[in-house]
């Protein structure tokens, strides 16, 4: 095994060596898909390396996704690259996530513009390395008008930091004597979050198996469908994501309201 097996080619989305989408894949059928993508130490740590390898193989996993996403016709697709919380980590490792998210930036920018991507960064200022800020920025500027998948890196990203700044915004508002506070709706509030244009979550995909959602687009999430799947961030990528988007299709979607099944021959009825 070479000392970084994860290093490959990564097809582009409709690269005659790229995998065919499964036929019953509806193309177009969910707008928004977040993905918390989890897992990348444990998958390093199985393989006697280093917590960084996991990050460093996270990469293909990502642009293999990414991928998937533009062939399956995905609008939106938000990516939860580094938590408000992920600063607990140790330093070492922190440092290791911020320089390594500029690398990947810069690395792919070109390869991600060339498949229509539109990149956008979502998350709070604070405390995120402001040469991390530049390639978002950057990125966001070489990829502004390109019109497929809308890629939403969120990085240094909390629901709870984005809940607190639109109300921060919302109580300036009624500061300063522009709103009242009985006007104040759930539309007001929406219109202050980071990326006030983007549609709610449909489906939300969490990576490794582990079952909560971390923080992550609480708001935009709140009616997503939910998928755990059992891979770990570095071994997900298009095929999975085809899989997960076959069983989100599957998915009795009600938003609170109800609908009335005459039971079938063999089914309970109470
Ligand atoms: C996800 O993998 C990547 C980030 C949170 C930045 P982890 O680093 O959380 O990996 P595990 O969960 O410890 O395996
Ligand atoms: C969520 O993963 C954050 C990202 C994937 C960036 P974590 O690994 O940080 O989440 P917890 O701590 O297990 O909930
Ligand atoms: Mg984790």
């Amino acid at each position: 095994m070479n000392e970084k097996s994860w290093v490959r080619e990564i097809p582009a989305p409709f690269a005659p060596e790229a995998p065919a989408l499964p036929a019953e894949l509806e193309v177009g059928a969910v707008g928004h898909v977040a993905i918390i993508m989890d897992g990348n130490g444990r998958w390093a740590n199985a393989r006697g390396l280093d917590r960084t390898s996991g990050h460093e193989a996270g990469e293909y996993a990502l642009m293999d996704t990414v991928a998937g996403a533009v062939a399956a016709g995905v609008r939106h697709l938000s990516v939860y690259a580094f938590s408000t919380e992920n600063w607990k980590r140790t330093p070492t490792e922190v440092r290791f996530l911020m320089g390594y998210s500029r690398r990947v930036l810069r690395a792919r920018r070109d390869e991600l513009n060339e498949w229509n991507v539109r990149v956008r960064w979502s998350g709070r200022e604070g405390r995120l390395w402001k040469s991390v800020l530049a390639e978002l920025r950057e990125a966001e500027r070489l990829t502004a008008e390109n019109t497929g998948t809308e890629l939403i890196m969120c990085l240094n990203y909390g629901g709870r930091a984005e809940l607190t700044d639109a109300t921060r915004a919302v109580a300036a508002r009624v500061a300063r004597g522009e709103l009242r506070p009985e006007h104040v709706t759930e539309k007001t509030l929406a219109r202050e979050l980071y990326l006030p244009d983007l549609p709610d979550v449909d489906l939300l995909i969490r990576t490794s198996g582990e079952q909560r959602t971390s923080n992550f687009l609480p708001w935009q999430a709140a009616y997503a469908e939910l998928v755990f799947a059992p891979e770990d961030w570095p071994d997900y990528g298009r095929m999975q994501l085809w899989r997960d988007l076959l069983a989100f299709q599957s998915r009795d979607r009600r938003f609170g309201g109800a609908v009335n099944r005459p039971a079938e021959r063999g089914s309970w009825v109470i």
